[in-house]
């Protein structure tokens, strides 16, 4: 790190998960609102309407950041606040709102680092195909110009889409978020206009002298196999093409990794989607850094037999699922009795975070990355009126001593978010599994109570900046 650049610390939400107002001032419907208010599969049975409020509470909450002594927010637009039918007629109050927030941000000396789209598809794309629909892929451009030319001026950090895999992988995959399909063939093309629209996007703001810098963020997690066996190596081959290769070469070197194509052909999938006049947008449109959502590692072992298949947990504590996946003719998931776990069944391991950033400086050398999320989710409980949430100061702390381990080492990380600001919508799962580093007490106003791992970060923050 040269010494005048700062270290970027920070906290993040997404527009759905927090900011509320779901149809207030022009704002149009998601594909979440859809999916919250009609589906079945929407087994908690809650929906992001009101969430913490931060649409309207964005200000209490921007100034509870700069308390804390973070100098950075990440958040994402909500893509039908500007407009409502995804595509035509701009909704100024929705400019306006953002308006607010950056400008609101920079009172605070917080900077605004802004994702584009965060799974909240408008509804009226979603309608006619959402990204299976290559068109869907040049409304995304449209609306990514609309937020470059309102916001250019004072966003010093974008990212066009959060987790273009993970997302895909839920939708059309694990079938757990909307529109809920199982379909490999489905996955893959979803997955590719994902990509092309993120490139698209980033050769239009190439192209104009707007003040920042532009990324993809990628739920990154490096893949470890149980075994050593030649067998064990496909796997490992296999499952780090499938998790990460696939949306990390594409989008750092700018064309897809050689052998993935190959292997979806394999595994029968009809690669029509796949056009030669989109070389050069992936070849142009690289990014400037890469925004890793860093949770967990992938431990996996060979495809033994069956079909594909995912098993999510949504459901907490007293769900006896085991969350495990098969990709047919890939890998299957591997499980490490050893390696303690979250409530939800995920692997709690922090050395994760050395291990993933090593392996991308191997990869792809000096490469600019933030960590813009890694948190812990849990049951958290007020007592005495106060949030004694221990574990995750315990596990942040493991995180974060990694992660200053590996940029000792040489990883070229520049900032770190913990994921979230505040408790807000845990996708499908609701309200109680909490992710916050300030409370929000959701039967009661929505009022916010600082966690004792509010005041553990403050501390910290203070201490790397030699301020105590
Ligand atoms: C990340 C997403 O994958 O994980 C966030 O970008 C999400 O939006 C976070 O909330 C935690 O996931 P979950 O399902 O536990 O809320």
């Amino acid at each position: 790190m040269s010494n005048n650049e700062k270290f970027l610390w920070g906290s993040a939400t997404s527009a759905y998960q927090c900011e509320g107002a779901w149809n207030e001032d022009g704002k149009g419907p998601s594909q979440w609102d859809i999916f919250c208010h009609t589906s079945k599969l929407n087994i908690n049975n809650v929906s992001a309407d009101i969430s913490c409020d931060h649409y309207h509470r964005y200000e209490e909450d921007i100034k509870m950041m700069a308390e804390c002594g973070q100098n950075t927010y990440r958040f994402s637009i909500s893509w039908a606040r500007i407009l409502p039918e995804g595509t035509g007629k701009v909704n100024p109050k929705g400019i306006d709102f953002y308006n607010r927030l950056i400008d609101t941000c920079l009172k605070y000396k917080i900077i605004p680092n802004v994702t584009l789209f965060h799974y909240d598809l408008p509804a009226a794309i979603a309608e006619r195909g959402g990204w299976e629909n290559r068109k869907t892929v040049d409304d995304f451009l449209n609306y990514a110009k609309i937020c470059f030319e309102a916001f250019g001026d004072r966003v010093p950090l974008w990212a066009t889409i959060n987790e273009p895999k993970y997302y895909a992988y839920c939708s059309y995959l694990a079938g757990v978020y909307p529109p809920n399909v199982q379909d490999f063939n489905r996955f893959a093309c979803v997955g590719y206009h994902l990509l092309l629209a993120s490139a698209k996007a980033i050769n239009e703001f190439h192209k104009h002298n707007y003040i920042g810098k532009i990324g993809l963020v990628h739920a990154t997690g490096n893949v470890e196999v149980q075994g050593n066996d030649e067998a064990s190596k496909i796997a490992y081959r296999n499952a780090d093409l499938f998790y990460n290769k696939w949306v990390t070469d594409t989008c750092i070197k700018g064309y897809f990794p050689d052998d993935l194509f190959p292997k979806l052909k394999e595994s029968n999938i009809d690669l029509s989607f796949v056009k030669e006049e989109d070389k050069p947008i992936f070849m142009n449109g690289t990014v400037d850094f890469l925004g890793a959502n860093i949770y967990s590692r992938s431990y996996v072992k060979p495809y033994t037999s069956g079909e594909t298949r995912i098993n999510i947990n949504n459901v907490g504590a007293n769900s006896n699922i085991r969350e495990g996946v098969v990709i047919k003719g890939w890998f299957e998931t591997a499980y490490d009795e050893n390696v303690r776990r979250n409530l939800w069944g995920r692997e709690i391991y922090p050395k994760c975070m050395y291990d993933e950033l090593m392996e991308l400086k191997d990869k792809y050398g000096n490469i600019p990355i933030y960590i813009t999320e890694n948190g812990h989710g849990c049951y958290d409980e007020i007592v005495d009126g106060k949030i004694h949430d221990d574990e995750r100061i315990e596990i942040l702390q493991e995180f974060i001593s990694w992660m200053l381990k590996a940029i000792h080492d040489g990883a070229n990380v520049k900032g770190y978010y913990v994921w979230s600001s505040m408790d807000l919508y845990s996708w499908v799962n609701g309200y109680k599994k909490r992710y916050g580093l300030v409370y929000v007490d959701f039967e009661n106003d929505n009022k916010r109570i600082p966690k004792k791992s509010y005041f553990w970060y403050k501390d910290l923050i203070a201490k790397f900046e030699g301020r105590n």
